[in-house]
């Protein structure tokens, strides 16, 4: 597995006229898994927890919307997690330090409510951890006592284990092997950090859909207010082409502008997991493209 960190005389060379969108640094975390840091001022000085970015690799591709993880106002850069599920997220994942991005807009959708409720819960499933990072980081900053779970199927998935740990006052760590940490889901160490009497006032939930309808019902009994951050299919990502929408306590909203962020136990997620999977044969005839060196594939509208 290769490791791209940062370039230092690449860096240097951009100087003052870095271009925009460039690619600073790149970072394998995981199999499959790449943190890229990006040159992009003008999102870094707006940035907010739980908003995101659309990207396209080339003018052609398709649109990427992916979660902030961080930014950094002085250096004006955003960094970023890509899991390569398909053949765009792959291209995102090749590209290398140096290279740049042509199309990136952001920061999008509504910032986390973020505010002093006390003591709460940052649960996140496997890559889910990227958008969850800053959440609890900036609940942290506001006062609250921040217990965080980390899962993952195993413990070469685990991502941002130390970044979390920095923004916590505890960090439990479950993997679905038992490879590290407690054996099993993250839904199954909140159950039991809730059945050891921890009070949580708000539990904040990220990661694999099902996963999030699972913590949605482990807090339900409880009467904790739980909040989800949603990964629909998006096109736009502003609002216009209705690929996002969800369900939440029956109406519809679309989670690029109505969201990200809902109430869990207000959700549709079997509508969410239904419309997620809406393409797997397109995806598949894509990736089998790719693989055998194809360009850019067409897809159809969103159902
Ligand atoms: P994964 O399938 O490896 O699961 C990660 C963890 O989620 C597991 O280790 C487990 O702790 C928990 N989990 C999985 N199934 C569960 C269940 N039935 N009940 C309770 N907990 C369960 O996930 P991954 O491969 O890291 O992530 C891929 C998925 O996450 C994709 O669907 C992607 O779209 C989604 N994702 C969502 C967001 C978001 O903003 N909600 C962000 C990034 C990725
Ligand atoms: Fe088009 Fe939300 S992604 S309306």
């Amino acid at each position: 597995m290769k490791n791209t960190q940062i370039n230092e005389p690449l860096f240097r060379s951009f100087g003052k006229s870095i271009g925009s969108h460039v690619i600073l640094e790149k970072r394998e975390l995981a199999p499959q898994i790449k943190q890229i840091k990006i040159h992009a001022p003008e999102i870094a000085v707006k940035a907010k927890a739980g908003q995101f970015i659309v990207l396209r690799t080339n003018s052609e591709g398709e649109r990427i919307p992916l979660t902030l993880v961080s930014w950094d106002k002085t250096e004006g850069s955003i960094t970023l997690i890509v899991q390569e599920a398909g053949v765009s997220t792959r291209k995102l994942g090749a590209l290398q330090t140096g290279d740049q991005i042509p199309n990136l807009i952001g920061p999008l959708g509504n910032p986390s409510d973020i505010k002093f409720y006390g003591f709460v819960a940052v649960v996140c499933g496997g890559v889910g951890a990227a958008p969850a990072l800053p959440i609890a980081k900036a609940l942290k900053e506001a006062g609250n006592t921040v217990i965080s779970v980390l899962g993952a199927r195993n413990r070469g998935l685990l991502i941002l284990e130390e970044n979390l740990r920095n923004v916590s006052d505890e960090l439990h760590i479950s993997t679905d092997d038992g490879s590290k940490g407690q054996k099993g889901h993250v839904s199954d160490v909140l159950k039991s950090l809730i059945e050891k009497k921890y009070d949580f006032q708000v539990v904040y939930a990220v990661g694999p859909p099902i996963m999030m309808k699972t913590t949605a019902e482990v807090t339900r009994p409880y009467g904790i207010k739980t909040i989800v951050s949603l990964n629909p299919i998006m096109v736009d990502g502003v609002g216009m082409c209705g690929a996002c929408r969800v369900t939440i306590g029956g109406q519809t909203k679309f989670a690029c502008v109505d969201g990200p962020e809902f109430d869990a136990h207000q959700t549709d997620f079997d509508e969410l997991i239904k419309r997620l999977n809406v393409y797997p044969s397109e995806e598949k005839q894509a990736l089998d493209f790719h693989h055998h060196g194809g360009g850019s594939f067409a897809c159809c509208n969103p159902k």
